[in-house]
């Protein structure tokens, strides 16, 4: 399906129950495009870690990206205080039979042990609390969310715009350690259909995204705003505002 003119409430809740509950933070169902970006997440991590490496994935979520470095290292442990996250990150790699990965509940601050690499995508992070999880030589790769991502659909839900950067250089040179890199882009991010766009911001929902999710009653009139705004002949056009940092904690 892709997208008429106008929705009322009640298509919207037959595209709600359609597209069903996200598992784990898995997007893959969805119908997108975007413009080449000067990075992509997984690969810049796998070109960092060696075979030896033991790494911890702080907010895992369900496991999906580190699993596909698996055999890029030599321990992967993922933690998550979701506990439902947990699960559906075991079950992932007892799937995929990924006996080097292990999931943990929790945020990682109450762990002892130090790693060779920290990793955080897209999850709250304490530089400091990265500091210690890391031995002496260590390294963090993180890519946040930046502050004007999908600007056009905040403002069509009328949500407040972000305060400021959620992530600086400044932040991690505070808490020790020395930049490798820290770079950013914002491209336009094209939902191609409606149900990938339901299932979208069903998917980011307040408790694991800073959007409040969907519900067809409350946020019909914003659906046709933001179709109103920024509906094209490929579909509704948003955008996409990344950072990446890496950094090194001095040996
Ligand atoms: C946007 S998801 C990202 C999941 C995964 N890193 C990915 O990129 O696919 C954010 C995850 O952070 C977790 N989270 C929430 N608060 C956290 C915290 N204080 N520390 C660590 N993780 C947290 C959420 O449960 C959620 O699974």
């Amino acid at each position: 399906m892709t997208f008429q003119e106008h929705y009322s409430v009640a298509d919207l809740r037959a595209i709600s129950a359609r597209v069903g509950q996200r598992q784990g933070w898995d997007f893959s169902r969805m119908n997108t495009s975007h413009p080449a970006t000067p990075w992509e997440y997984v690969s810049v991590v796998r070109g960092l870690l060696r075979a030896t490496d033991t790494v911890i994935d702080i907010g895992t979520g369900g496991g999906e990206r580190l699993l596909e470095l698996s055999s890029d290292a030599c321990q992967l442990l993922g933690v998550d205080p979701d506990p439902e996250m947990i699960t559906r990150a075991r079950g992932l790699a007892a799937d995929e039979g990924a006996t080097s990965v292990h999931f943990e509940t929790g945020t990682g601050a109450d762990i002892l042990e130090q790693f060779d690499v920290v990793l955080d995508r897209h999850a709250p992070f304490e530089a400091e609390v990265i500091h210690r999880l890391l031995r002496p030589g260590g390294r963090c790769v993180t890519q946040q969310v930046g502050e004007h991502n999908m600007s056009n659909v905040r403002e069509a839900f009328q949500l407040e715009a972000n305060a400021g950067a959620p992530i600086s250089p400044e932040m991690f040179i505070h808490a020790g350690f020395i930049i490798e890199r820290f770079d950013e882009y914002d491209v336009d991010y094209v939902i191609r259909d409606m149900d990938s766009l339901v299932f979208w911001l069903q998917a980011l929902d307040g408790a694991h995204s800073d959007f409040g999710g969907f519900d067809s009653e409350r946020d019909a009139d914003a659906i046709n705003r933001l179709l109103s705004t920024s509906l094209t002949d490929e579909g509704v056009v948003t955008n996409e505002h990344r950072y990446l940092l890496v950094a090194n904690k001095p040996g």
